[in-house]
């Protein structure tokens, strides 16, 4: 058996002439925690679009748990454990924290989702819904409507639908984006607490943040792998420097 979960040969996406992911190849064992880093318009979040299905690679393949997923449609690859933050546009606000999830919940069931069905979790859904919000640190907030949250409420709610469904792969894009200090080390801290279950992939610019979290990082530039270092040595990687600054630290 493989300790590969996710890996990616040669994948390519291309919008028209502009291939925003070039040739990627990655492998990402079980349980690791990766960083996806690279400056803007980089092909990170490409990257996870093709991951996750929302758009499909012009070439190459993808491959999770032994299954091939290249041309799978994204709610099959959810289904085999992949899961990335949900939108919070996509909630009910005058809804509670609570509420919303037990939608989330019910969207992924195989029973048809009914507003109009049992309003209350039965007892599996409902072991799952409390262990997503205590690992997001909303269970205090449960029965809150979502539209009175804090801005970082609303980003911990996303990480929390995106544990509800008990995913094996977690894919995070920029969750601290927008926060202030002390809600990204909240961020940071539910995602340190992550079962080792649960493979993690994080896109995110804010370096100290990110570092601080990963085992390993992946560097993106103009669609493909720039370099594949420990955090460790990519705070000192000039390459990683050049394209984040443009320039050479020092120069
Ligand atoms: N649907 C699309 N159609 C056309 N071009 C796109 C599309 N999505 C992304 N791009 C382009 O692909 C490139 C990579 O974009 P992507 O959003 O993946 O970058 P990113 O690394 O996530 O950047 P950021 O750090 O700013 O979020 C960019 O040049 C972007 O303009
Ligand atoms: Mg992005």
């Amino acid at each position: 058996m493989s300790n590969i979960i996710l890996s990616l040969t040669d994948v390519e996406v291309a919008f028209d002439a502009l291939k925003a992911v070039n040739g990627v190849t990655i492998a990402v064992p079980k349980g690791e925690r990766r960083a996806i880093i690279g400056p803007n318009g980089a092909g990170k979040t490409t990257l996870f679009n093709a991951i996750t299905g929302v758009i499909q690679p012009t070439s190459g393949q993808i491959v999770f748990d032994g299954h091939t997923i290249t041309r799978l449609p994204p709610h099959k690859r959810a289904r085999l454990g992949i899961s990335r933050t949900f939108q919070i546009t996509n909630l009910f606000p005058t809804l509670t924290v609570g509420d919303n999830m037990i939608l989330a919940v019910r969207g992924l069931s195989p029973r048809k989702f009914s507003l109009f069905g049992s309003p209350d979790a039965d007892a599996g859904e409902a072991r799952r819904i409390a262990a997503a919000l205590e690992a997001s640190r909303m269970h205090e907030r449960a029965n809150i409507p979502v539209k009175e949250l804090s801005y970082g409420e609303q980003r911990q709610l996303e990480i929390a639908l995106a544990l509800v469904t008990e995913p094996r792969l977690l894919l995070l894009d920029e969750p601290a984006a927008g926060l202030s200090p002390a809600e990204r080390s909240i961020v940071a801290e539910i995602i340190r607490s992550l079962g080792r279950e649960l493979t993690v992939i994080l896109i995110e610019h804010d370096m100290d943040l990110a570092l601080g979290l990963v085992d390993f990082v992946t560097c993106l530039h103009e669609g493909q792998v720039l370099v594949e270092e420990p955090p460790s040595e990519i705070r000192n990687d000039q390459r990683v420097q050049e394209v984040y600054l443009g320039k050479p630290r020092h120069a």
